[in-house]
């Protein structure tokens, strides 16, 4: 009986030293675990997140589809609606690397992250020397932009399209459209009436000029005062908001991946 009252004393001994250790842990481990967060998440040099940030690990795939119209001669000639056909995808693989980082005294840290594209043939449902019939992007841009213009240049712009022989639809490579780019008189004219049309080197590609470059500097949180802050863009090409738009739509904010 001795022996019997011994062991309940035991076995609730431990009992009750599991639960307060239970408790213990309970209440502790939201503590570590900040503390864990707090002391290995915010970029620095050697940081566990660093290395993920850097040099993001993850296979990153973009895919192209292309719409290609197959009857470009019935249409033209009013016969019948263009028939579209889906290609893809075409794929190319990215690397995303950031680039000539500065750590700044103030918890910030400024990049350029250069973004680089290769084809992957076998990933793709062709070649890249593919040809695909497809609306003439410049000149229906410029056609839509003529809609709300002044009389004098939609005359003039007319005369220019006319010269030189812009078609509604062209036939390129699939490289072309997308990051080699084409030659187009268009995008050579279009700067000089409009300074906001980026120059392009007289190219157009979907993606031409993304290839091995960066999108500017960005300047983000590195966390370290506060964690909410991490990866948090603070300014862009040392500006706090874009001009393009208006209002809201101009904001810089978030984070640039994740
Ligand atoms: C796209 O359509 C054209 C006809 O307009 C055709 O000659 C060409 O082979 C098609 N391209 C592909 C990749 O199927
Ligand atoms: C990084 O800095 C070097 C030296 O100033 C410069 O040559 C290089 O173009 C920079 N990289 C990027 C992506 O701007
Ligand atoms: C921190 O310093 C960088 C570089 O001097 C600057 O661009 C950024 O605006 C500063 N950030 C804050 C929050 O003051
Ligand atoms: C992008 O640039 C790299 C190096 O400059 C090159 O190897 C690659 O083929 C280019 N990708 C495309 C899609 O042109
Ligand atoms: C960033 O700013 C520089 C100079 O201020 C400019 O040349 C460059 O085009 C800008 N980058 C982007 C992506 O707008």
């Amino acid at each position: 009986m001795w022996a019997g009252f011994k062991k309940t004393v035991i076995t609730g001994g431990v009992g009750i030293a599991l639960l307060v250790l239970g408790l213990i842990l309970l209440y502790c481990f939201p503590l570590i675990f900040s503390y864990i967060i707090q002391k290995n998440l915010p970029l620095a040099k050697g940081s566990m997140s660093y290395k993920l940030w850097k040099d993001i690990p993850l296979p990153l795939y973009q895919k192209i589809y292309f719409f290609n119209v197959t009857n470009p001669e019935e249409f033209l000639q009013q016969k019948s609606k263009p028939k579209l056909v889906e290609i893809g995808p075409y794929t190319y693989r990215s690397w995303w690397t950031k680039e000539n980082i500065t750590w700044n005294n103030n918890d910030t840290v400024t990049y350029r992250e250069v973004k680089k594209y290769v084809f992957k043939p076998e990933l793709s449902v062709g070649s890249e020397n593919d040809v695909i019939t497809t609306v003439n992007f410049p000149m229906l841009a410029a056609a839509s932009w003529l809609r709300n213009t002044s009389p004098l240049e939609e005359i003039a712009a007319s005369i220019l399209m006319f010269l030189t022989r812009e078609k509604i639809f062209i036939q390129r490579k699939v490289k072309q459209l997308a990051y080699e780019g084409y030659p187009d008189l268009l995008t050579v004219i279009a700067p000089l009436i409009h300074p906001d049309v980026p120059k392009t080197h007289g190219y157009f590609g979907w993606f031409y000029g993304k290839n091995d470059t960066d999108d500017g500097e960005f300047t983000v949180f590195t966390g370290k005062d506060s964690i909410s802050k991490f990866n948090t863009i603070k300014n862009w090409n040392g500006t706090q908001s874009l001009k393009y738009w208006t209002g809201e739509c101009n904001k810089i904010a978030g984070t640039s991946e994740y």
